[in-house]
């Protein structure tokens, strides 16, 4: 499971790119669990990076996470946490490819839109950051048996 969270200022530009990240995750196949939309506060902002409190950039980073709306979500799915970074894109939009979210979506670092987990204990961790239990759905969709077969 990764948690994905970005944010935007402007309401529509949130809606625009809260659908269409939402909508390229789908696609590929995978299942949202969780969905919210907070501000966090700047202690949340360093909790979530604090693996990189020692870098130039943490300040300004915990400011600009603490400073508006985020859109936290929990997706579920095969080799999600590994592919969903493929989706996302290098750190550096201006590296990102063409037709990943921060290829597509973004043009500096310090604005590239997405966050995703990068392994499978930062995604637990994350999680319990973001979402509390209660606020993670279980379900089975009817897509499912296109999306993986049946054995
Ligand atoms: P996340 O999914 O957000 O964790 O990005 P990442 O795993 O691709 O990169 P990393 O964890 O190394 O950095 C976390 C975030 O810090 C990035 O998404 C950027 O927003 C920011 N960041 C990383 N490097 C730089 C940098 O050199 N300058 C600035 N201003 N921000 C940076
Ligand atoms: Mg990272």
């Amino acid at each position: 499971l990764p948690a994905a969270a970005f944010m935007l200022q402007d309401q529509e530009v949130l809606a625009a790119e809260v659908s269409e990240i939402v909508s390229r995750f789908e696609r590929k196949g995978y299942k949202l669990v969780g969905i919210k939309v907070m501000v966090p506060s700047k202690g949340f902002a360093q909790k979530h990076y604090h693996d990189l409190k020692e870098r130039p950039f943490f300040n300004g980073l915990c400011n600009f996470l603490s400073s508006g709306p985020v859109v936290a979500m929990v997706w579920e799915g095969e080799g999600v946490i590994r592919y969903g970074r493929k989706l996302i894109g290098a750190t550096d939009p201006q590296k990102s490819e063409p037709g990943t979210i921060r290829g597509d979506l973004a043009v500096v670092v310090g604005r590239n839109i997405i966050h995703g987990s990068d392994g499978p204990e930062t995604a637990k961790d994350e999680i319990s950051l973001w979402f509390k239990p209660e606020e993670l759905v279980s379900y089975t969709s009817n897509a499912e048996k296109w999306i993986y077969g049946q054995n």
